[in-house]
Protein backbone atom coordinates (compact mmCIF):
# COMPACT_ATOMS: atom_id res chain seq x y z
CA UNK A 1 0.00 0.00 0.00
CA UNK A 2 1.32 3.60 -0.33
CA UNK A 3 0.33 6.38 2.08
CA UNK A 4 0.67 10.09 0.39
CA UNK A 5 0.43 12.90 3.24
CA UNK A 6 -0.40 15.82 1.49
CA UNK A 7 2.74 18.38 2.40
CA UNK A 8 0.20 21.66 3.15
CA UNK A 9 -1.67 19.21 5.93
CA UNK A 10 -2.20 21.05 9.47
CA UNK A 11 -1.53 24.15 10.81
CA UNK A 12 -0.74 27.15 8.26
CA UNK A 13 1.34 30.31 9.41
CA UNK A 14 -1.92 31.88 10.61
CA UNK A 15 -2.41 29.45 13.28
CA UNK A 16 0.36 28.53 14.09
CA UNK A 17 1.10 31.88 15.01
CA UNK A 18 -1.83 32.56 17.27
CA UNK A 19 -1.10 28.91 18.92
CA UNK A 20 2.49 29.93 19.70
CA UNK A 21 1.35 33.23 21.01
CA UNK A 22 -1.57 31.61 23.00
CA UNK A 23 0.94 29.02 24.96
CA UNK A 24 3.42 31.78 25.75
CA UNK A 25 0.57 33.92 26.96
CA UNK A 26 -0.20 30.81 29.25
CA UNK A 27 3.13 30.58 30.76
CA UNK A 28 3.22 34.30 31.74
CA UNK A 29 -0.04 35.21 32.57
CA UNK A 30 -3.36 33.89 34.33
CA UNK A 31 -7.14 33.92 33.91
CA UNK A 32 -5.89 33.51 29.77
CA UNK A 33 -8.80 33.35 27.49
CA UNK A 34 -10.05 33.16 23.97
CA UNK A 35 -12.78 34.86 22.09
CA UNK A 36 -14.10 31.58 20.95
CA UNK A 37 -12.14 28.45 19.91
CA UNK A 38 -8.86 29.46 18.94
CA UNK A 39 -8.92 26.72 16.48
CA UNK A 40 -11.49 24.75 15.34
CA UNK A 41 -10.02 21.21 16.70
CA UNK A 42 -12.27 19.64 19.60
CA UNK A 43 -8.62 17.63 20.33
CA UNK A 44 -6.18 20.72 21.05
CA UNK A 45 -9.15 22.80 22.30
CA UNK A 46 -9.00 20.46 25.24
CA UNK A 47 -4.83 20.06 25.33
CA UNK A 48 -4.85 24.00 25.35
CA UNK A 49 -7.64 23.76 28.52
CA UNK A 50 -5.19 21.91 30.25
CA UNK A 51 -2.52 24.59 29.78
CA UNK A 52 -4.98 27.03 31.40
CA UNK A 53 -6.01 28.55 28.49
CA UNK A 54 -10.13 28.95 28.31
CA UNK A 55 -12.90 29.29 26.23
CA UNK A 56 -15.28 32.57 26.57
CA UNK A 57 -17.95 32.48 23.66
CA UNK A 58 -18.20 36.60 24.24
CA UNK A 59 -17.49 39.53 25.64
CA UNK A 60 -19.80 39.99 28.47
CA UNK A 61 -18.11 36.76 29.37
CA UNK A 62 -14.59 38.82 29.76
CA UNK A 63 -13.57 40.14 33.13
CA UNK A 64 -11.36 43.06 33.30
CA UNK A 65 -8.36 41.08 35.04
CA UNK A 66 -8.29 38.84 32.29
CA UNK A 67 -6.03 38.38 29.35
CA UNK A 68 -7.81 37.85 26.51
CA UNK A 69 -6.55 36.38 23.48
CA UNK A 70 -7.90 37.01 19.86
CA UNK A 71 -7.97 34.57 17.60
CA UNK A 72 -6.53 34.17 13.73
CA UNK A 73 -10.35 34.54 12.77
CA UNK A 74 -9.98 38.33 14.23
CA UNK A 75 -12.65 40.46 15.50
CA UNK A 76 -14.39 43.10 14.54
CA UNK A 77 -13.52 47.30 15.40
CA UNK A 78 -16.66 47.95 17.68
CA UNK A 79 -15.39 44.41 19.65
CA UNK A 80 -11.69 45.52 19.91
CA UNK A 81 -12.78 48.74 21.30
CA UNK A 82 -15.21 47.10 23.85
CA UNK A 83 -12.23 44.54 24.99
CA UNK A 84 -10.04 47.71 25.07
CA UNK A 85 -12.26 49.31 27.60
CA UNK A 86 -13.30 46.92 30.10
CA UNK A 87 -9.84 46.89 30.53
CA UNK A 88 -8.47 43.67 29.53
CA UNK A 89 -5.14 42.63 28.61
CA UNK A 90 -5.62 41.99 25.10
CA UNK A 91 -3.24 40.07 22.81
CA UNK A 92 -4.13 40.17 19.01
CA UNK A 93 -3.77 36.89 17.52
CA UNK A 94 -5.54 37.90 14.33
CA UNK A 95 -3.54 36.53 11.00
CA UNK A 96 -1.98 39.27 9.15
CA UNK A 97 -3.47 38.18 6.32
CA UNK A 98 -7.18 38.86 7.86
CA UNK A 99 -5.30 41.96 9.48
CA UNK A 100 -5.13 43.03 6.14
CA UNK A 101 -8.66 42.44 4.69
CA UNK A 102 -9.86 44.31 7.73
CA UNK A 103 -7.68 47.41 6.48
CA UNK A 104 -8.93 46.83 3.08
CA UNK A 105 -12.44 46.67 4.15
CA UNK A 106 -11.78 49.92 6.50
CA UNK A 107 -10.29 52.10 4.11
CA UNK A 108 -12.49 51.87 1.25
CA UNK A 109 -15.83 51.71 3.15
CA UNK A 110 -14.63 55.28 4.33
CA UNK A 111 -14.23 56.14 0.41
CA UNK A 112 -18.10 55.14 0.01
CA UNK A 113 -17.56 51.78 -1.63
CA UNK A 114 -20.06 49.14 -0.53
CA UNK A 115 -18.19 46.30 0.82
CA UNK A 116 -19.05 42.74 -0.21
CA UNK A 117 -17.47 39.85 1.29
CA UNK A 118 -17.77 36.52 -0.54
CA UNK A 119 -18.03 34.23 2.02
CA UNK A 120 -19.85 32.49 4.43
CA UNK A 121 -21.95 34.96 6.83
CA UNK A 122 -21.94 32.49 9.86
CA UNK A 123 -18.04 32.04 9.75
CA UNK A 124 -16.51 34.01 12.92
CA UNK A 125 -13.67 35.57 10.05
CA UNK A 126 -16.32 36.68 7.42
CA UNK A 127 -18.04 38.53 10.88
CA UNK A 128 -15.14 40.40 12.10
CA UNK A 129 -14.59 41.68 8.44
CA UNK A 130 -17.94 43.09 8.57
CA UNK A 131 -17.40 44.33 12.03
CA UNK A 132 -14.81 46.95 10.19
CA UNK A 133 -17.46 48.24 7.82
CA UNK A 134 -20.24 48.80 10.56
CA UNK A 135 -21.70 45.80 9.71
CA UNK A 136 -23.10 46.87 6.35
CA UNK A 137 -21.87 44.26 3.81
CA UNK A 138 -22.93 42.77 1.90
CA UNK A 139 -22.27 38.61 2.05
CA UNK A 140 -22.40 36.38 -0.72
CA UNK A 141 -21.50 32.45 -0.41
CA UNK A 142 -23.09 31.33 -3.73
CA UNK A 143 -23.41 32.65 -7.21
CA UNK A 144 -26.96 32.74 -7.04
CA UNK A 145 -27.36 34.98 -4.90
CA UNK A 146 -26.12 37.20 -6.94
CA UNK A 147 -28.80 39.32 -8.95
CA UNK A 148 -29.07 42.53 -11.13
CA UNK A 149 -31.22 44.52 -8.22
CA UNK A 150 -28.52 43.82 -5.28
CA UNK A 151 -25.44 45.29 -7.48
CA UNK A 152 -27.13 47.65 -9.92
CA UNK A 153 -25.37 50.82 -10.06
CA UNK A 154 -23.46 49.89 -6.97
CA UNK A 155 -20.20 51.17 -6.29
CA UNK A 156 -18.22 47.68 -4.98
CA UNK A 157 -15.32 46.61 -3.03
CA UNK A 158 -15.43 42.90 -3.69
CA UNK A 159 -13.12 40.88 -1.18
CA UNK A 160 -12.85 36.90 -0.14
CA UNK A 161 -12.94 35.00 3.25
CA UNK A 162 -9.57 33.94 3.23
CA UNK A 163 -10.41 30.31 3.20
CA UNK A 164 -12.96 30.76 0.35
CA UNK A 165 -13.01 28.30 -2.47
CA UNK A 166 -10.94 29.68 -5.62
CA UNK A 167 -13.26 28.32 -8.34
CA UNK A 168 -15.97 29.68 -6.72
CA UNK A 169 -14.61 33.07 -6.03
CA UNK A 170 -14.00 33.71 -9.30
CA UNK A 171 -17.60 32.39 -10.65
CA UNK A 172 -19.14 34.90 -7.67
CA UNK A 173 -16.63 38.23 -8.86
CA UNK A 174 -17.03 37.88 -11.87
CA UNK A 175 -20.88 38.16 -11.65
CA UNK A 176 -20.69 41.22 -9.26
CA UNK A 177 -18.25 42.69 -11.87
CA UNK A 178 -21.13 42.27 -14.66
CA UNK A 179 -23.56 43.64 -12.52
CA UNK A 180 -21.92 46.80 -10.64
CA UNK A 181 -21.43 50.11 -12.11
CA UNK A 182 -17.58 49.76 -10.18
CA UNK A 183 -15.78 47.34 -8.63
CA UNK A 184 -13.17 47.04 -6.71
CA UNK A 185 -12.03 43.28 -6.49
CA UNK A 186 -9.38 42.46 -3.79
CA UNK A 187 -8.64 38.43 -3.95
CA UNK A 188 -8.17 37.54 -0.44
CA UNK A 189 -7.85 34.20 -0.40
CA UNK A 190 -4.86 32.96 1.35
CA UNK A 191 -2.43 30.78 -0.69
CA UNK A 192 -2.23 28.82 2.19
CA UNK A 193 -5.66 27.91 1.27
CA UNK A 194 -5.55 27.54 -2.27
CA UNK A 195 -1.95 25.60 -2.10
CA UNK A 196 -4.05 22.87 0.50
CA UNK A 197 -6.46 23.18 -1.99
CA UNK A 198 -5.21 22.31 -4.90
CA UNK A 199 -2.67 19.53 -3.85
CA UNK A 200 -5.66 18.15 -1.86
CA UNK A 201 -7.16 17.84 -5.29
CA UNK A 202 -3.77 16.70 -7.28
CA UNK A 203 -3.22 13.38 -4.75
CA UNK A 204 -7.02 12.97 -4.86
CA UNK A 205 -7.22 12.55 -7.94
CA UNK A 206 -4.31 9.66 -7.84
CA UNK A 207 -5.28 7.71 -4.78
CA UNK A 208 -8.48 5.17 -4.72
CA UNK A 209 -8.99 6.78 -0.67
CA UNK A 210 -9.05 9.70 0.52
CA UNK A 211 -9.00 10.83 4.32
CA UNK A 212 -9.63 13.98 5.22
CA UNK A 213 -8.49 15.35 8.85
CA UNK A 214 -10.13 17.74 10.75
CA UNK A 215 -12.52 19.37 12.90
CA UNK A 216 -16.53 18.80 11.90
CA UNK A 217 -16.91 22.59 12.59
CA UNK A 218 -13.88 23.58 10.32
CA UNK A 219 -15.24 25.23 7.28
CA UNK A 220 -11.37 24.87 5.78
CA UNK A 221 -11.56 20.91 6.26
CA UNK A 222 -15.08 21.24 5.23
CA UNK A 223 -13.93 22.49 1.91
CA UNK A 224 -11.00 20.28 1.65
CA UNK A 225 -13.74 16.98 1.73
CA UNK A 226 -15.78 19.01 -0.99
CA UNK A 227 -12.72 19.01 -3.04
CA UNK A 228 -11.62 15.66 -2.55
CA UNK A 229 -15.55 13.94 -3.49
CA UNK A 230 -15.31 15.52 -6.89
CA UNK A 231 -12.18 14.37 -7.66
CA UNK A 232 -12.13 10.49 -5.63
CA UNK A 233 -14.80 8.16 -5.89
CA UNK A 234 -14.12 7.30 -2.00
CA UNK A 235 -13.21 9.59 1.03
CA UNK A 236 -13.59 9.34 4.30
CA UNK A 237 -14.02 12.64 6.86
CA UNK A 238 -12.42 12.07 10.50
CA UNK A 239 -11.97 14.12 13.93
CA UNK A 240 -8.65 11.71 14.76
CA UNK A 241 -7.66 8.53 14.72
CA UNK A 242 -10.62 7.42 16.88
CA UNK A 243 -12.60 7.87 14.09
CA UNK A 244 -10.83 5.93 11.47
CA UNK A 245 -12.70 2.46 11.24
CA UNK A 246 -10.03 0.08 9.93
CA UNK A 247 -12.30 -2.30 8.06
CA UNK A 248 -12.93 0.40 5.52
CA UNK A 249 -9.92 1.18 4.52
CA UNK A 250 -7.51 -1.80 4.93
CA UNK A 251 -8.24 -3.10 1.05
CA UNK A 252 -7.41 -0.07 -0.35
CA UNK A 253 -4.27 0.14 -2.57
CA UNK A 254 -3.37 4.04 -2.68
CA UNK A 255 -4.68 6.50 0.25
CA UNK A 256 -4.16 10.15 0.70
CA UNK A 257 -4.38 12.21 3.62
CA UNK A 258 -4.72 15.60 4.15
CA UNK A 259 -5.77 18.24 6.61
CA UNK A 260 -7.29 21.24 7.90
CA UNK A 261 -5.69 24.09 8.75
CA UNK A 262 -6.84 23.79 12.47
CA UNK A 263 -5.39 20.12 12.68
CA UNK A 264 -2.80 19.43 14.68
CA UNK A 265 0.13 17.90 13.89
CA UNK A 266 -0.65 15.24 16.47
CA UNK A 267 -3.54 14.59 15.21
CA UNK A 268 -2.39 13.57 11.96
CA UNK A 269 0.03 11.65 13.41
CA UNK A 270 -1.99 9.53 14.98
CA UNK A 271 -4.05 8.49 11.72
CA UNK A 272 -0.54 7.23 9.84
CA UNK A 273 0.21 5.75 12.79
CA UNK A 274 -2.93 3.38 13.18
CA UNK A 275 -2.87 2.82 9.84
CA UNK A 276 0.84 1.74 9.66
CA UNK A 277 -0.43 -0.72 12.12
CA UNK A 278 -3.01 -2.27 10.15
CA UNK A 279 -1.03 -2.25 6.81
CA UNK A 280 2.03 -2.61 5.34
CA UNK A 281 3.00 0.88 3.68
CA UNK A 282 5.50 0.59 0.69
CA UNK A 283 6.07 4.18 0.80
CA UNK A 284 4.98 7.25 2.76
CA UNK A 285 5.66 10.91 1.51
CA UNK A 286 4.72 12.50 5.30
CA UNK A 287 4.44 16.46 5.48
CA UNK A 288 6.60 18.75 7.44
CA UNK A 289 7.15 17.87 10.95
CA UNK A 290 5.52 20.62 13.84
CA UNK A 291 6.03 19.59 17.29
CA UNK A 292 2.97 21.20 18.97
CA UNK A 293 1.86 19.36 22.39
CA UNK A 294 4.38 16.40 22.07
FE1 LIG B 1 -4.03 33.12 8.02
FE2 LIG B 1 -4.24 31.86 5.80
FE3 LIG B 1 -4.13 30.55 7.98
S1 LIG B 1 -5.33 33.67 6.37
S2 LIG B 1 -5.07 31.84 9.49
S3 LIG B 1 -2.48 31.80 7.13
S4 LIG B 1 -5.41 30.05 6.28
Amino acid sequence: MELIVAKSAGFCFGVKNAMDKALKTAEEEKNVKTLGPIIHNPDAVNLLEKKGIFVVESIDDVKPEDTVIIRSHGIGKKELLDLKEKGVNVIDATCPYVKNIHNIVEQNYSKGYKIVIIGDSEHPEVKGINGWCDNSAIIIKDVDEVNEEKFKNQKVCVVAQTTFNLKKWHLIASKIIFYAKESLVINTICSATEIRQKETEEIAKNVDLMIVIGGKNSSNTKKLYDISKDNCENVIFIENADELEVEKVKDYEKIGITAGASTPQFVIEKVIEKLSNIIDLDEEVSNEDIDYFS
